[in-house]
């Protein structure tokens, strides 16, 4: 039988990556006030812009548990702690990794997309164990404590907010901290394409004239994530060309990425790979 502490995970540290430094004197902040009680904090932004590394590079620099749960997965009440299974023909209640989660010391635990669990009575067991009395009676596992040190972590994608029709939200939102994360300024970025998927600067300052042009187009802005830029560069690292490591990374269509690569003063000419031989693959 393994120990509870040996079924959570032991992040590994993201060398690379970048964070700004209010956040980061926030993050030591909440270390510290997490060894007078359980802390709780909301992390916000658009999508792939570093919420799930920011809360496991927490836990890595401060050497500590960790667990992520999808509470958009929810789709019933009590289902984070355990259910009925049946074993030679008996009924037994297993218990599921979210009680020992937070019964274990220092843990971090990630609820991802708090925002929307498939059942909304869903969060109701979450809002205990969140809220001041940090327990909750389980009638088959009795009194489930949150641990010494345990820091909650929910992850919400922008502009999917909590409703604020359920007064759950509200109680819930009340009781976070909040980090809102942007994507990364020009030069950060540039350094997380050359440090991470190994282009030269030359190549990621073209791959960031490029997403930003999209991220910036009036027309039509395409939201270009830090996930997909890293993807861009990882083609390009592999040989790929700028254009078409954009086509096959990005839901753009040619025309608009052709019209934005000529105003950026780039020689089409210069892109290899064509879509109009077709040959046996
Ligand atoms: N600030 C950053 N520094 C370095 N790498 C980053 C940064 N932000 C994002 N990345 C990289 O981009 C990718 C996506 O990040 P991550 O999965 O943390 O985003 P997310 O906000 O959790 O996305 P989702 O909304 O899809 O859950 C990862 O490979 C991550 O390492
Ligand atoms: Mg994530």
């Amino acid at each position: 039988m393994l120990k509870h502490s040996e079924q959570l995970e032991l992040p590994i540290a993201d060398p690379y990556f970048f964070l700004p430094r209010m956040v980061i004197d926030h993050l030591e902040r909440i270390e510290k006030l997490s060894s007078r009680h359980p802390v709780n904090v909301l992390v916000t932004g658009k999508q792939g812009c570093g919420k799930s590394t920011l809360v496991r590079q927490f836990a890595a620099h401060y050497n500590r548990p960790m667990s992520t749960f999808q509470v958009g997965l929810l789709s019933e009440p009590g289902q984070l702690f355990g259910d009925e299974r049946l074993r030679n023909g008996e009924t037994f209640y297993q218990e599921f990794l979210f009680p020992k989660a937070i019964t274990t010391p220092k843990c971090v635990i990630h609820l991802e997309e708090i925002n929307r669990p498939e059942h909304p009575k869903a969060l109701n067991e979450l809002y205990s164990v969140l809220s001041e009395d940090r327990s909750i009676w389980i009638d088959e596992l009795g009194l489930v404590k949150v641990a010494e040190g345990v820091v909650f972590f929910a992850s919400l994608n922008e502009g999917a907010e909590f409703t604020g029709l359920d007064p759950l939200d509200a109680a819930l939102q009340d009781r976070f901290y909040t980090i809102q994360m942007e994507y990364l300024p020009w030069e950060a970025e540039k350094q997380v394409l050359m440090l991470k998927a190994g282009v030269s600067e030359e190549q990621a300052d073209n791959i960031l004239r490029v997403v930003t042009a999209l991220r910036e187009n009036p027309q039509q802005s395409v939201a270009v994530s830090t996930r997909h830029s890293l993807m861009i560069a990882e083609l390009m690292a592999v040989g790929a060309g700028l254009k078409e490591s954009t086509i096959f990374s990005l839901q753009v269509s040619k025309d608009a990425l052709e019209s934005v690569l000529v105003s950026l003063h780039f020689e089409l000419g210069d892109f290899s790979g064509s879509s109009d031989t077709y040959e046996l693959f």
